[in-house]
């Protein structure tokens, strides 16, 4: 039996265009207000934050998602992913409901065919679904435009983050790849938004790959980034490392430590999603077999990765602030990722379908 949700804030089952010009939905577009006046004394980034709890890069299509965002109380928030050029969105649908048994690992779970569909019967706080949009952009003039409204729409104690990635061209050398990442980067600048993450970890986008795996193309990226962006505080997210990998994640952050303020992790784990016939279930090119999945069953990587990031802080002697991602399905999973050492813990599955997450969260740190 299929369980009754609230409707999420952007609505799978309309396309992307439809959720970007009609949407939010649901309660989180009701207009209401809940901000109260908390005195903002958490310092993340040299900035003062009232609650150090918000919405990753990807769900908050516009300005319109973002005033919401703040109104419901999520104090650190994300603009969809941008580029420096006008980018389709992958063929809908995007978001499908994903059937994961526990917990999905890379080497486990994620390689075998997972069942994709329009409905669930498990509760919001427990299901993981699929995210494969493969980061559409508006030409610049259309969001920088529309990302000036969003940086109007923070409160007292909150932030807005630019997240911006590079695209191919035809005839791109890889120099010219990285260096439209520092001019993405600056175009978000110029909106007056106050920090900057590159998207380094999507696993949905047409041609790139995953390219923070690579340390010599993420220093190079976060080099040239930083020289566009100057003193602003620069952040990347990064994909999952595993254990083996510790090593490489070590010597990556070793690397970028001169140019970046902090790092987001996790996206998403990459796994294939099939129909009920075993066919791939999102429609059109072959590589949308593989989408990434995100949701209660990647909580145990952001987990692992936020705790793995601090024994390299530790290791490094530096104070570059980390961000926990995936899994926040309910205020549980928020104290859970402080514990581990998270400077900012972000939802944003949890969040799309729980408009009052932020005030549950800030509802048991009163009582704390
Ligand atoms: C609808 C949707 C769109 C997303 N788009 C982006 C994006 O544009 N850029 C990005 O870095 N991550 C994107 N993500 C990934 C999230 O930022 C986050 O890393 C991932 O969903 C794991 O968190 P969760 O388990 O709370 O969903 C998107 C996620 C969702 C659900």
């Amino acid at each position: 039996m299929p369980v009754m949700l609230q409707t999420p804030f952007y609505d799978p089952g309309k396309t992307y265009d439809e959720n970007y010009n009609y949407g939010p939905y649901g309660a989180f577009a009701d207009g209401k207000d809940l901000r109260t006046n908390e005195i903002p004394k958490i310092d993340f980034l040299g900035f003062k934050i009232n609650t150090p709890f918000g919405i990753p890069a990807g769900p908050l299509l516009n300005a319109k998602f973002c005033k919401a965002a703040f109104e419901k109380g999520f104090d650190v928030i994300h603009y969809k992913t941008r580029r420096s050029r006008v980018f389709p969105t992958n063929q809908w649908p995007n978001v499908l409901f994903v059937d994961v048994p526990g917990d999905l690992t890379p080497l486990g779970g994620a390689k075998k065919p997972l069942l994709g569909s329009k409905t669930t019967n498990k509760n919001p706080t427990h299901f993981s679904i699929t995210n494969s949009f493969g980061n559409p952009s508006p030409d610049p003039d259309i969001w920088q435009e529309d990302m000036k409204k969003a940086v109007e729409a923070e409160g007292p104690g909150q932030l807005l983050v630019a997240s911006v990635v590079g695209t191919i061209k035809k005839g791109f050398s890889e120099e010219d790849y990285f260096d439209d990442f520092a001019k993405s980067a600056k175009l978000a600048k110029e909106t007056g938004v106050k920090v900057i993450e590159l998207n380094l970890s999507c696993p949905n986008v047409a041609n790139e790959g995953i390219i923070c795996y690579d340390l010599e193309a993420v220093e190079r990226i976060c080099r040239k980034s930083k020289g566009s962006v100057g003193d602003m505080p620069l952040l990347i997210k990064l994909g999952y490392f595993s254990p083996e990998e510790q090593n490489l994640l070590e010597n990556i952050v070793k690397s970028i430590l001169p140019y970046i303020s902090g790092i987001a992790a996790i996206n998403t784990i990459p796994a294939p999603v099939v129909d009920e016939n075993g066919k791939q279930a999102l429609p059109g090119s072959p590589a949308r077999l593989v989408a990434g999945i995100c949701g209660a069953s990647i909580k145990w990587a952001g987990l692992e990765m936020v705790k793995r990031l601090n024994l390299i802080k530790k290791k490094l002697k530096s104070n570059f602030a980390i961000i926990g991602v995936g899994g926040v399905m309910k205020p549980a999973d928020y104290f859970e990722y402080r514990k581990f050492g998270s400077d900012l813990v972000q939802s944003a599955t949890g969040a799309m379908w729980n408009p009052y997450l932020a005030q549950e969260v800030k509802r048991r740190l009163k009582t704390l």
